[in-house]
């Protein structure tokens, strides 16, 4: 397994399902972790079952300065973001790709999870190598 000591993940949608798994994960193995979700009562709890090494922020992933001020929260409490997680988005959709739109909300929705995602990782790399 991979050692994660002294890294800094942000794992979006980190409350439940899948980001859940991961943040109890990449906990175990050693990563300091913010948690950034838009169910704040699901992941409080779970940040405070893990200890002071995972926290919550509230994160709206489609917000950008939303991310500002979560990467600000993390930067502040653990220092700089090493890993993002990229989870966020809406699951649990079991139709065939022929019954969805290109207009359908979720497409529209998990689209701009993922671009206001990867444009703040973008951003923290360049600022990181400058
Ligand atoms: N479970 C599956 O079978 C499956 C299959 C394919 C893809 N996925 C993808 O994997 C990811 C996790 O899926 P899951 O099954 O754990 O889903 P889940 O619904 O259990 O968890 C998704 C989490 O994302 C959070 N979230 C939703 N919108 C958000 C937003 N705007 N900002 C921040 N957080 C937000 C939710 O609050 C929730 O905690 C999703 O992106 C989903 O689309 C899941």
């Amino acid at each position: 397994m991979f050692d994660l000591k002294g890294k800094v993940a942000i794992i979006t949608g980190g409350s439940s399902g899948i980001g859940a798994s991961a943040v109890s994960m990449f906990h175990q193995l050693g990563a300091k972790v913010t948690i950034g979700d838009i169910q704040a009562e699901q992941g409080e709890a779970l940040a405070s079952e893990l200890g002071d090494l995972v926290r919550f922020s509230r994160l709206d992933v489609t917000d950008p300065s939303a991310w500002e001020r979560t990467v600000h929260e993390t930067e502040s409490a653990f220092g700089p973001v090493n890993i993002l997680v990229n989870n966020a988005g809406h699951g649990g959709h079991r139709k065939s790709i022929q019954d969805l739109s290109l207009g359908s909300g979720l497409i529209d929705h998990n689209q701009k999870m993922t671009v206001a995602a990867i444009a703040m990782a973008d951003m923290k790399v360049w600022a990181q190598r400058s």
